[in-house]
């Protein structure tokens, strides 16, 4: 199967030194391509910003295309997302980035400096909308509170097929840990609890259950 996958944060750019962005490390989506990969799948991984090695070199299936703000990861995912029979969007892909990029560094005054910041395009509702027949799209919700019900609403809005719930408040799931817990939540009401384990072992267990039966090699 063709597999897309997106990993790690973005970067906003505020001015040629600075941006704003999260603290998604890429270590979940960079699981998911390895595990996916080892299994025979072709997998597509766009990445933000990460300090892990691409996975190309032990797992041969994976191509990754490094990319930085949420405009470049969402013109890289619309190129590749045709081809794709499944999407994983496991990035932190940034909500906000400011108005406008400053040619030159900005220069500190005396007072408060108040940024402009404006929407970036979300790309998982994008793709629930023009999600072919057949398509899988899975997304994560990260929530620091009532994971199950803004879960569930991401589900909903964004016309995935799965979400992957992921409490980011504790610091042995979530960004920046080897391990993680989440739960699945399906399109059509079932719910999944996966509890701690590493994000390697987490990885293999989501595609045991996401990806269709027939595409076990
Ligand atoms: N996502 C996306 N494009 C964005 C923002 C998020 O594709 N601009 C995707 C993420 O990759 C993830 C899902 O949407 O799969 C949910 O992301 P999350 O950050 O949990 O939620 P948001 O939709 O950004 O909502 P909020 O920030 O209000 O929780």
């Amino acid at each position: 199967m063709n597999l897309l996958i997106t990993a790690g944060p973005t970067r906003e750019r505020l001015d040629p030194v600075r941006y704003l962005s999260n603290r998604s490390t890429g270590k979940m989506g960079y699981a998911l391509a390895a595990a996916a990969a080892a299994r025979g799948h072709r997998v597509v991984l766009v990445s933000g910003p990460t300090a892990l090695p691409e996975p190309s070199g032990e797992a041969g299936g994976v191509r990754t295309i490094q990319v930085e703000s949420a405009a470049e990861m969402a013109e890289a995912v619309r190129r590749e997302a045709p081809e794709a029979e499944v999407i994983i969007m496991a990035a932190a892909v940034a909500d906000y980035r400011p108005k406008t990029i400053a040619a030159e560094k900005i220069k500190k005054k005396p007072g408060d400096l108040t940024l402009k910041l404006e929407r970036t395009e979300d790309i998982l509702a994008g793709l629930g909308q023009t999600k072919r027949p057949g398509q899988l799209l899975v997304g994560f919700a990260a929530e620091t509170n009532d994971l199950l019900d803004h879960a569930r609403a991401k589900l909903v809005a964004k016309n995935c097929d799965w979400i992957v719930a992921n409490d980011i408040s504790r610091p042995d799931r979530g960004f920046g840990a080897d391990t993680n817990a989440v739960t699945l939540l399906a399109r059509d009401g079932r719910t999944l609890e996966l509890p701690l384990r590493s994000k390697a072992a987490l990885a293999e267990k989501i595609l045991d259950l996401i990806l269709p039966v027939s595409s076990a090699f």
